[in-house]
């Protein structure tokens, strides 16, 4: 009974996370233990009614910890709480013992719903906030009707895509490859100085598997392949802007939602919103790397549950790194954020001495104000990708939840790590793999 779920979607009530309903008003929760002896819980139960306090649950259970005593699990209506404090100063006293309450039957909130399978994702498709061919009145391609339908073909097939479909191919025009070939030559120029090194030893590799070329679009499906025989990232298309929970949650199952129009021929070198150029020559490139693929996953996993404020946190980590983010190699900084692989005047911009560049800490970096229409006054720097992942998993472990994840790959699905069992099946997994690692080590020696 009292089961909440928080579902952003309720038609579908399959696989999602349960949380016992902690925010109805007065019910507060207890654990204590006594020595298993004849009117023990009488007597404990009796200081409760002597303050006329009413119990609204009890069980038992033997403890775990001393198999001569009893733990029992109380809930109470906290209207008659007056004499609480007292009722539990004496339940104390006389079990001499721990007496704990349960601070999570306190939070206000419930756990927001998150998607603990790859096919979840599939409910963000008709979940975004703008549709793909809705163009603002200052988009290069407002008054361009034969743009405008062809952003409408793009987002009907992102909307009625599927998990473990291929996605659909496009045939782009000469038009479209035209504005490729600009960006795609323009950038190219820049690579060799102002991108990260595993950028620049990913991209030839895009080039020899994946259609990479001034004059070809490459296809996410090629792409997403590919991708997923590097690092298991996958690509999934999207119709338009998802919620910063949602985007952020395709990252936990190595997922990235990309567009796949491209931007109006007018501008080449501008688009006010992520495009086809922006993901493939952006984004695409690192997450074929290892060490930034798990970077990317600890911001997902990080996101899954959390309350609102802390998504918002983890929005901003995000833009300041995988969109914009930089980081040293030797005695250089380069850039790895595909807002600026993508953005052949703010990746020069970017390296010189004009914005501020501070290091990357997640607990200062995330309440950084940010412009979305001009360059950045502010970049963070990276030590290493990996050196981010650990930073992102510290600040991970502040976010308010009543759980860890994890992400088992085999079953593409989301572990809640919250009972002895989970950790008994992790513990598993670890010792197999460190025996695997001896093992190693000892055929090396
Ligand atoms: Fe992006």
């Amino acid at each position: 009974d009292d089961i909440v779920i928080q579902d952003n979607n309720k038609d579908q009530d399959d696989s999602m996370y349960l949380e016992e309903k902690s925010n109805k008003p007065g019910i507060l929760s207890y654990i204590f233990s006594l020595k298993e002896e004849v009117g023990a819980l009488a007597k404990a139960l009796r200081l409760f009614e002597d303050k006329g306090i009413n119990l609204t649950h009890i069980e038992s259970r033997p403890s775990r910890i001393n198999k001569h005593e009893y733990e029992f699990f109380i809930s109470l209506d906290s209207a008659c709480s007056k004499d609480l404090d007292e009722a539990i100063r004496s339940l104390r006293e006389q079990i001499s013992g721990q007496v704990h309450e349960l601070t999570r039957n306190k939070q206000k909130d419930t756990v927001p719903w998150f998607p603990t399978h790859i096919q979840d994702l599939d409910r963000f498709a008709n979940q975004i906030l703008s549709y793909g061919s809705e163009l603002d009145a200052d988009h290069p391609g407002f008054k361009d009707p034969v743009y405008r339908a062809r952003r409408k073909e793009f987002a009907d097939i992102a909307y009625n895509y599927r998990h473990g479909q291929p996605i659909p191919r496009v045939e782009y025009t000469e038009e479209e490859r035209a504005t490729w070939s600009t960006v795609f030559r323009e950038l190219k120029t820049l690579y060799p100085t102002h991108a990260c090194h595993e950028h620049n030893r990913v991209f030839p590799l895009l080039e020899k598997y994946c259609g990479y070329h001034k004059d070809n679009i490459p296809q996410l499906e090629d792409v997403s392949k590919y991708l997923q025989s590097c690092t298991g990232f996958r690509i999934r298309p999207v119709a338009g802007l998802l919620s910063s929970r949602d985007f952020l949650a395709g990252l936990a199952f190595r997922v990235f939602h990309s567009t796949q129009y491209i931007r109006h021929n007018s501008k080449p070198m501008y688009t006010p919103e992520p495009d086809v150029c922006h993901e493939l020559l952006g984004h695409v490139p690192l997450f074929a790397d290892l060490s930034f693929a798990q970077f990317s996953q600890e911001i997902g996993l990080a996101s899954l549950g959390a309350p609102d404020e802390y998504i918002e946190k983890l929005a901003t980590v995000y833009w300041f790194t995988l969109e914009f983010g930089l980081c040293r190699q030797g005695n250089d900084l380069k850039a790895y954020g595909a807002g600026l692989l993508s953005s052949f005047g703010e990746l020069k911009y970017s390296l010189t001495d004009t914005p501020k560049i501070l290091p990357f800490e997640p607990e200062k970096t995330c309440l950084q104000k940010y412009p979305i229409t001009e360059f950045q006054p502010v970049y963070f720097v990276a030590d290493s990708f990996e050196d981010a992942k650990q930073k992102v998993r510290r600040f991970a472990s502040i976010i308010p939840r009543p759980f860890f994840v994890r992400y088992n790959a085999y079953t593409q699905s989301i572990e809640v790590l919250d009972s002895t069992q989970q950790l008994q099946n992790l513990a598993e997994s670890i010792s197999g793999e460190m025996g695997i690692l001896c093992s190693a080590l000892q055929k090396m020696e």
